[in-house]
């Protein structure tokens, strides 16, 4: 099972260094999900290129993951050089390949928020799982918005309208359609034939504003001539220097963004994650 004491920072940068905001906010999320326990069979909703499968289940055997599917094709298909699957297809969330009742746990990282149409991605999901079955989820939470430091510091000078217009463009460029309240998706999952068992908020409100503010200096948020994405970019690997880049990043980012890694989100406080666990009556 994973383990949350496991270093996701430092795994995470390993894997992408090349995108270092990336890394922090997927660090939190492996520590985050990896407190819940994961039933066999287990089907990756969204699995996109497998690498989170891999590093949360890693020290796993082989194929601890029953099944994993995505549509994007140039992602899939990377995903069974993980090992960590012992099937992955390219499929489309409201059509899944699966006989009812299939698996023991549906999981999904970072993929729900980016589905115009949820409702019929999870009746699939309520289909496919076994009765008590867990549904793990993983989404930006309904206070993602106003936890953003390009929010926060419009509306500490009044402006508003600058807050929402900054809020709506990070919605734009990551291609994220919805944040439901922790009651709402109570209500979405019962409507499915899924009880909602509990949610948990984690990325603390300065961490998503290091997290904004680092996207904006690593150029995630930059079209494609910013200095780091050149820096990383795949076409200029065979200069050799890339090694380097990596290595220089992971051990600078992982002392610096160690403290931010393991603050959690005060009780009763809310994060720019939300963790969904609901259970199939
Ligand atoms: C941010 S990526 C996350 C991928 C992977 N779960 C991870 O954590 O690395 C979002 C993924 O959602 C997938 N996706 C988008 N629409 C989908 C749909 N209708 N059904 C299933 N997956 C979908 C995308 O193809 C993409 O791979």
């Amino acid at each position: 099972m994973p383990n949350p004491d496991r270093d996701y920072l430092t795994l995470s940068l390993k894997q992408y260094w090349f995108a270092p905001p990336v890394a922090l906010w997927r660090a939190i999320e492996l520590r985050t999900l990896a407190t819940e326990t994961y039933p066999r069979p287990i089907l990756d909703l969204g699995c996109g290129d497998g690498l989170i499968a891999e590093v949360l289940f890693a020290g796993e055997p082989p194929f601890s993951i029953e099944a994993g599917f995505d549509p994007w094709w140039s992602q899939v298909r990377h995903a069974p050089a993980t090992d960590a699957y012992r099937f992955v297809q390219q499929a489309q969330g409201d059509a899944m390949p699966y006989p009812d009742d299939s698996f023991a746990t549906v999981f999904s990282n970072s993929v729900l928020e980016h589905i115009p149409h949820l409702m019929p991605v999870l009746e699939e999901a309520a289909r496919v799982l076994r009765p008590g079955g867990r549904f793990i989820a993983s989404v930006p939470s309904d206070a993602f918005r106003r936890l953003l430091a390009g929010y926060r510091d419009r509306v500490e000078v009044g402006d508003f309208n600058g807050a929402q217009a900054y809020a709506n463009r990070i919605d734009r460029r990551l291609e994220h359609y919805r944040y439901p309240t922790p009651k709402r998706w109570a209500e979405m999952l019962g409507r499915v034939g899924m009880r909602l068992h509990h949610t948990r908020y984690y990325i603390p409100t300065d961490v998503e504003m290091l997290w904004d503010r680092a996207n904006a200096r690593y150029g995630i948020y930059a079209g494609r001539w910013h200095w780091y994405r050149l820096l990383a970019s795949p076409r200029l690997q065979r200069l050799g220097y890339q090694g380097w880049l990596r290595r220089w990043i992971v051990r600078r980012l992982s002392q610096r963004w160690r403290a931010a890694y393991e603050k959690e989100v005060p009780t009763d406080g809310v994060g720019g994650g939300l963790l969904v666990v609901g259970e199939k009556e």
